[in-house]
């Protein structure tokens, strides 16, 4: 231990300020990596969202880098535990008492613990903080969804402008029992599953199916989930990948729920009008599709409990969906035209000058239409008003369509349909 009491020893609170700067760096709270420092022995013991594999195999590339000589005392899938060994590895007077990483779970929850005897050197500091770097240091939210962007995805973050919407109250509350809430708490839903069986199946849908007529919202909603939970939606480009080069496609779908899978941070994937991976008659076409497909049925049983991302899927028909793929889907939302009062409140929402009889009125004639017809039936009615301002500068116009404007525009949809 002749080389040991050499080294210079770090004082208790040059070691707290240093990680008191990294906790700082990885934008956590102050005092979220707070070491003990009681009979002498250092401890510093943290709670960790995630432990995997790949964190586990880091912790042991990054000891190899800062260590000369240590032992794994013991690991497991989910558990690991180094120790540090004397300067003399033939010596093993006190080895107990060098630095110990244990990171896994234990003391029933996830955690990462070090402690040593006396207090620490410089390079175990290092250590140390690089470990906490990995550990909790996410991929910055921007990147990934850059690269998603880069592979031509649609990115929609819920900070950006988000559509509001109308109406469909039912079908809401069942989006946000579905998929809103348990993306907003995982944890919950964790708890739950432990509690009831031992283990971490998702006891919360990972893929959603939106069934319905076009025009019904199935897009719209599956954007405003995003602004809802507070998380960013990624829009596969599912035409766009399919024309690409033979091989090149199934390459990219996969690259996109790879990247969905390392982002840290759950995301809504989007893959809108799906069917087109519904079988085909053309066969040439049927070979890229099936590829793709299995693709896409791999990556949709890959995203198990490790994120808690959610595929969402929309169709018109599906009906002709592979049955395989329709299997996948823990849930399916049916879409379907407004009933009254959900026409009542869109057309609150498109037209909100008319008095309530007049919208009434309007949502009982609009009875049956898909939510698109009533948006370009109210729309239409506001260009032909412009329409009139503009050729009749002088007239004396209001401000926003009438009732009557409105039901000219319906009766002009159902004469154009
Ligand atoms: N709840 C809503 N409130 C207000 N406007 C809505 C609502 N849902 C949809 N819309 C509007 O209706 C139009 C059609 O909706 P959307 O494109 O989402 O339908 P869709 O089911 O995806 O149709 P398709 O099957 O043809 O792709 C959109 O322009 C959107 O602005
Ligand atoms: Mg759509």
């Amino acid at each position: 231990m002749k080389g040991e009491a050499a080294l210079p020893q770090l004082g208790f609170s040059e070691i707290r300020a240093e990680l008191e700067r990294v906790a700082l760096e990885l934008g956590l709270s102050n005092g979220a990596f707070e070491p003990t420092f009681e009979r002498n022995e250092f401890t510093l013991r943290c709670a960790l969202e995630e432990v995997d594999e790949s964190l586990l195999l880091d912790t042991i590339t990054i000891a190899k880098k800062h260590l000369e000589n240590w032992r794994i005392h013991n690991a497991d899938k989910n558990y690991l535990s180094l120790q540090a060994l004397n300067d003399n590895i033939f010596s093993t007077e006190g080895v107990l008492d060098n630095i110990r990483i244990r990171i896994g779970a234990f003391y029933n929850e996830k955690t990462l613990e070090i402690s040593r005897k006396g207090t620490l050197r410089p390079a175990e500091l290092s250590l140390i903080t690089a470990l906490l770097r990995r550990a909790f240091g996410r991929p910055r939210v921007r990147d990934v969804l850059a690269e998603l962007a880069a592979v031509g995805c649609g990115v929609y973050r819920p900070d950006d402008d988000m559509p509001e919407i109308a109406g469909f109250r039912r079908l809401r509350e069942k989006l946000r029992e579905t998929i809103v809430l348990p993306l907003k708490n995982p944890e919950v839903y964790e708890r739950i599953a432990r509690a009831t069986r031992n283990n971490t199946v998702r006891n919360h849908p990972r893929a959603v199916l939106f069934a319905g007529p076009p025009g019904t919202g199935k897009t719209t909603m599956a954007r405003f989930l995003g602004k809802e939970a507070g998380f960013p939606v990624v829009h596969v480009p599912l035409e766009n990948i399919l024309s690409a080069y033979y091989g090149e496609s199934s390459r990219r779908l996969a690259w996109i729920f790879d990247l969905a899978q390392a982002a840290g941070f759950p995301l809504i994937l989007f893959i809108d009008e799906i069917d087109a991976l519904a079988p085909s008659r053309n066969e040439k076409l049927f070979e890229a599709t099936r590829r793709l497909l299995s693709v896409l049925l791999r990556k949709l049983d890959g995203l198990g409990s490790l994120t808690t991302s959610v595929t969402i899927g929309a169709t018109n028909r599906p009906q002709d969906l592979d049955a395989a793929l329709l299997s996948r889907f823990e849930s399916i939302l049916e879409f379907s035209e407004p009933d009254e009062e959900d026409a009542r409140e869109l057309i609150a929402f498109y037209a909100k000058q008319l008095t309530a009889e007049e919208n009434t009125e309007l949502a009982r004639q609009c009875a049956g239409l898909p939510v698109r017809a009533i948006r370009d039936i109210c729309l239409r009615a506001e260009r032909m008003l412009a329409r009139q301002k503009i050729e009749n500068p002088t007239s004396p116009l209001p401000d926003a369509p009438t009732l009557e404007d409105y039901l000219r525009s319906l009766a002009d949809y159902r004469a154009h349909r």
